[in-house]
């Protein structure tokens, strides 16, 4: 036993950013006259709940995160025109002023239009109905309230002394966004626009600069930024910009009956640090914490409930291993070099096939060098300044001295989460098992109430519903004769649909016969089943519905979705056409117009109760009153065995839950991820033949202790009783320690101080707060393979590595270290059980000889 090193709890002090006159050249930001190097976090403050906020933006912090960067939701804020709301998760004040607490800028990305997989792209639906108006485009009537939300927007942060030049966190504001891909789709107008979009958010005098990503005939004086995986070979247009990266993407977003996209940590470090390598001076993630669609807020179609994104924070708040810590080691060795990047020259070597150097130099002799290879296969080893270095393949070594190598973007040093969903019960903790007591309402299926309207034909569902439901009831009816021969054999007519989107359920005489829609890439659908139908009059029930409005794409605010055409096959007649019959129209469903699952609105029908709820029962309400699941970990809903849905509860939206499964076969998903190569969104999916989401986020802050009162809608049916709680419990921690591995100068604060440390190859395991190690479950040194929490032993397995760190373990609780053993490779699985105090660990494993 040589080492055991005790790491104190670090506390992270607050400071204020002060009044910041913010300018630019071609190299970089210049804050009150300062050159920055700035690593920016994407967190949308209406994606996750105010009681998140300080924790988020404290995660991001601590990842090495200099600024956060978020977009302004138009229509979460300006409800009809001149109507505002910044109330909830739309309190955009206090979201900046909880970014400037923790001392860190803010990027305020206004758009207004912001595509963000948010629905209609974020702008208020009431707009598009507006006469005249066209969006994204040289048009009055768009301008006029572009310009007047923009004016409202930068006045109430002027007001507030949000901007840097007041003193205040904002060091840039963005206009429009991504417009360059559309632009030419508008023609001349097109063009017209975007120049009027900068000149009028110039006009606003905020006192920072302006950018326009992918904009590349944005003009003086805004900044044209990129957005894309790689960004290294970006040039802004002008060379007196410096070069931002307003969106690298760590992840992607999910459709409903789409995969799980992931980006592996290796690959978005590899595109960081070329960035910066290459005279990048502004990068972020977008997103650092892409969080929860709640309510009817996602886009579409099809997207999500979750906006999960694989980022760095995940849905529930939690840092993603090893993909937050791989990045906080990145964005410190990148910080190492920060001075000499922004100051110095560069030069640029080419060190072999696929391999080169860029290296700073300034007058005071100081030198950082990122040395690349970008070769997708094959690991180098090369020559720089006299000494040896190998390069696994796809990665880039920083060498913050332009010797010693700090960080490479392939080596994960990490630790890496086992995290698991712990299911519990959704039980009234004074009542016994199963004693839960639903209460129910059905809806009619069909028109309730006075219908709306009767037309021939199918109208648009968005021009009817105007996106005040998802829903649109038609109704029609046929009348079958006695002599159909269908009737005589006893055989099913069979119903055939075809629609532009988004979905439907088809009912026969109030009885539900299935649903259609598309899968969850493309959203046209026909859907043909068989149906009962009887002798004499029969009513045909047909409610349509979208699911989340496009979000981009030229003349996007144009883009229907409806029937075109409903037939019958199987009649004596053959098949008959019910597409110009007379459809009878209902807007929404009754519960959600009585408010079914709000406040007074709760008591707006006379519910029937009952301990054994119906299964399989389309149209219909649930509720129940639920205990807070015990604990603090973050919970979500498990809805695997409902069909599709609203949830709430006390009223806050969970939002949409469709535990659909995907429809991709094996071969389209991975087992292993290669890091290695060009990422693009399907390189690396899992959860093929999966419900693309199980689980529905539902945040800590909207329970009481008991008394909680969770409503659902289920459209089509499905298994309440099967319906859990679930916390987000991390259960483990697996770590690799490796002498290859560089860990120089990326030590805490603090931690460099401890004797020794330099040199040795070390692990930094953090815990849950309140945990501690309870058990090693797997220790090998030599070749062990596999991932955290399904480790293989490897060619040179030792039997007493185990041994080996228990007794270590034993020796220490809140830090380990061994010496005298192997040094390739120590990989260490740990179990964590509740410890009474307060205490996060940071604990280490070392090894030296
Ligand atoms: C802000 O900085 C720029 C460039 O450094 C300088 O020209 C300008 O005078 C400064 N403005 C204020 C108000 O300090
Ligand atoms: C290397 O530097 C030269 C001179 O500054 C520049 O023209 C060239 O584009 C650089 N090459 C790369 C790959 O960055
Ligand atoms: C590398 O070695 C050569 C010959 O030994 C020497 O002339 C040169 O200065 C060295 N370069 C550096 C950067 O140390
Ligand atoms: C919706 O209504 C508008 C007129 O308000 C019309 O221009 C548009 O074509 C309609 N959209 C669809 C998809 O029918
Ligand atoms: C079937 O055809 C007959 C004769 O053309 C017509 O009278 C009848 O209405 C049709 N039935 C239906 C269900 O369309
Ligand atoms: C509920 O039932 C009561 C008693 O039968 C009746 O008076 C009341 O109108 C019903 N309320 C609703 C909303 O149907
Ligand atoms: C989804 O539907 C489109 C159009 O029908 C088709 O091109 C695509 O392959 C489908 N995708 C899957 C995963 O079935």
């Amino acid at each position: 036993m040589k080492l055991c090193l005790l790491v104190a709890v670090l506390l992270v002090t607050v400071t204020l950013v002060s009044c910041g006159n913010v300018s630019y050249d071609g190299r970089s930001l210049i804050i009150d006259g300062q050159r920055k190097l700035l690593i920016s976090a994407s967190i949308h403050y209406p994606r996750s709940v105010p009681a998140m906020w300080p924790g988020l933006v404290q995660t991001a912090k601590e990842g090495g995160v200099d600024v956060i960067e978020t977009y302004v939701f138009w229509n979460g804020h300006e409800l009809s025109p001149g109507n505002y709301y910044f109330g909830g998760r739309f309190d955009l004040v206090k979201f900046a002023k909880t970014v400037q607490q923790a001392g860190m800028f803010l990027i305020l990305r206004i758009g207004p239009f912001v595509a963000a997989e948010w629905n209609f792209g974020g702008v208020p639906v009431w707009l598009h109905y507006v006469p005249g108006t066209v969006f994204r485009t040289y048009n009055q009537p768009f301008m006029y309230h572009m310009q007047k939300f923009t004016t409202y927007i930068v006045n109430l942060m002027k007001q507030e002394k949000l901007f840097a030049s007041q003193g205040g966190p904002i060091i840039l504001a963005q206009i429009e966004n991504e417009y360059g891909y559309y632009e030419n789709f508008y023609k001349e107008d097109g063009k017209k626009y975007a120049l009027w979009a900068a000149k009028m958010a110039v006009s606003q005098n905020t006192g920072v600069p302006w950018i326009m990503c992918q904009q590349w005939d944005a003009p003086d004086p805004v900044i044209d930024t990129c957005n894309s995986f790689y960004c290294d070979q970006f040039k802004p247009t002008s060379p007196n910009r410096p070069k931002i990266w307003t969106e690298n993407w760590p992840g992607w977003f999910k459709t409903f009956g789409g995969r799980d996209p992931h980006r592996p940590a290796e690959d978005v470090a590899f595109s960081v640090a070329r960035f910066f390598q290459k005279g990048g001076s502004v990068h972020n993630y977008y997103m650092y914490h892409g969080g929860t669609n709640f309510g009817r807020t996602a886009g579409g179609p099809f997207i999500t409930t979750s906006y999960d994104y694989d980022a760095p924070i995940d849905e529930y708040g939690l840092p993603r291993f090893p993909k937050w810590g791989h990045l906080k080691e990145l964005h410190r060795a990148i910080k190492l070099c920060e001075h000499v990047l922004l100051n110095g020259k560069p030069v640029n070597v080419s060190l072999g096939p696929f391999v080169e150097a860029d290296v700073y130099t300034d007058s005071s002799g100081a030198c950082a060098a990122f040395i690349s290879n970008s070769d997708d296969k094959n690991d180098r080893t090369v020559e720089f300044r006299n000494t040896s270095y190998s390069l696994p393949a796809w990665s880039v070594s920083i060498l913050p001295d332009c010797k010693n190598v700090v960080f490479n973007t392939a080596k994960v040093n990490s630790q890496t989460n086992v995290v698991a969903m712990i299911p519990g019960s959704l039980q009234q903790s004074n009542k016994g098992v199963n004693s839960l007591i639903w209460d129910i309402v059905k809806e009619k299926p069909g028109i309730w109430g006075t219908a709306d309207f009767v037309k021939n034909g199918f109208v648009d569902l968005i021009n009817t519903t105007k996106d005040t439901t998802d829903y649109l009831w038609h109704t029609t009816s046929i009348f079958v004769g006695e002599n159909e021969e269908f009737l005589k054999k006893g055989s099913k007519p069979v119903l055939l649909i075809e629609s532009t989107g988004h979905a439907l359920h088809a009912f026969v005489n109030q009885e539900y016969q299935g649903t259609g829609t598309g899968n969850g890439t493309h959203s046209p659908f026909t859907f043909k089943n068989p149906i009962s139908l009887r002798a004499g009059k029969n009513e045909i029930a047909l409610l349509c519905l979208t699911v989340g409005l496009q979000t981009a794409g030229p003349f996007y605010d144009f883009v229907g979705a409806g029937l075109t055409s409903v037939k019958i096959k199987g009649l004596n007649n053959g098949t008959i056409d019910l597409s110009s019959y007379a459809w009878t129209y209902k807007i929404g469903v009754q519960g959600e117009h009585l408010k079914l699952y709000q406040g007074d609105g709760l008591s707006n029908v006379n519910w029937t109760s009952t301990s054994e709820p119906p299964k399989m029962q389309p149209l219909t309400w649930y509720k129940t009153i639920v205990d807070a699941p015990p604990g603090d970990e973050p919970i979500g809903l498990d809805m695997l065995h409902m069909g599709k849905g609203l949830a709430w509860l006390n009223g806050e939206e969970i939002g949409r839950y469709w535990p659909r499964k995907s429809e991709f076969k094996s071969e389209d998903c991975v087992k292993e991820c290669d890091y290695r190569g060009k990422f693009n969104p399907d390189k690396c999916d899992t959860g093929c033949g999966e419900p693309t989401q199980r689980w529905y986020h539902v945040p800590r802050s909207w329970f009481k202790p008991s008394g909680n009162v969770l409503v659902l809608f289920e459209e089509k049916g499905g298994e309440p009783d099967k319906i859990r709680f679930v916390r987000r419990k991390i259960s483990g921690a697996c770590a690799l320690v490796s002498e290859d591995y560089p860990s120089v100068g990326l030590l805490s604060q603090g931690e460099d101080k401890v004797q020794n440390i330099k040199n040795i190859p070390f692990a930094r395991l953090t815990c849950p707060s309140n945990t501690h190690i309870s058990a090693v479950k797997f220790a090998s040194f030599g070749t062990p393979s596999g991932a955290c929490g399904s480790f293989l032993k490897g060619d040179c397995h030792d039997p007493i590595s185990s041994t080996v760190v228990e007794k270590v373990y034993l020796f220490a609780i809140f830090c380990i270290a061994f010496g005298g053993l192997f040094s390739t490779k120590y990989l260490l699985i740990f179990s964590f059980s509740k410890l009474t105090t307060q205490l996060r660990d940071t604990l280490m494993l070392s090894a030296s000889d």
